[in-house]
């Protein structure tokens, strides 16, 4: 039997989508490792709760940029992966834009989750944006990651309803609960299509 595909998992925030993907790999959901938990920011949760699994951290060193990396950060950002033998980059909550060398390099392995039905509501707070816009149902979406925010070939979706009361915050949580079925599940299915039909640049 070959040996599990090496991910690592990059993340801002609180780290909601990375535990839901390690549970799942702890649970035999997912036949995959997570070998290592990267953050922009260094005290970001998700660093907190990967080190509470025993897993690596890494925090990239400061950009000048608030939205992306700079091109020498993400070329050390590169040579930590490769130093890693990492064969998928997997975002979750990681609120820089890929850029290159990155894109590159992980050219068709590289997957993030977005808080909508893409490609309704790109980018910030999609969330908000689908209660502004007034519809009756939002969602998650995992994808693969090319130049374009948030718009590279969709792996799988699931709708969530917007409910009258709704608040941003309830709504986001509801999506939230959605999105660690999604995930794992998504994953799974790009992981073990070893003819990679999917995402090629
Ligand atoms: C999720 O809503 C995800 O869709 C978006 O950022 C949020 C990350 O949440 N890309 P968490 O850090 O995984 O809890």
């Amino acid at each position: 039997m070959s040996a599990s595909p090496r991910l690592a998992v990059l993340g801002s925030g609180k780290g909601s989508n990375f535990v839901a993907l390690q549970e799942a790999i702890l649970a035999g959901k997912l036949d995959a490792q997570i070998v290592l938990v990267i953050s922009d920011l260094p005290d970001a949760v998700i660093l907190s709760k990967a080190a509470a699994f025993g897993l690596p951290t890494a925090t990239l060193p400061p950009s000048p940029f608030r939205t992306k990396l700079s091109p020498e950060g993400e070329s050390a950002l590169v040579e930590l992966l490769r130093k890693n033998d990492i064969e998928w980059v997997v975002l979750a909550g990681y609120m820089r834009v890929v850029k290159e060398p990155l894109l590159n390099a992980f050219a068709g392995r590289i997957i993030n989750i977005h808080p909508s039905l893409l490609p309704a509501f790109k980018g910030l707070r999609a969330w908000e944006q689908a209660l502004l816009a007034g519809v009756k149902e939002t969602g998650c979406t995992v994808h693969f990651v090319n130049q374009d925010v948030d718009a590279g070939e969709i792996i799988a979706q699931q709708r969530v309803p917007i409910l009258p009361q709704d608040t941003p915050e309830t709504l986001h949580a509801r999506i939230q609960v959605a999105e660690h079925e999604l995930y794992p599940d998504a994953l799974a299915k790009v992981l073990s299509d070893r003819r990679r039909p999917w995402g090629n640049p």
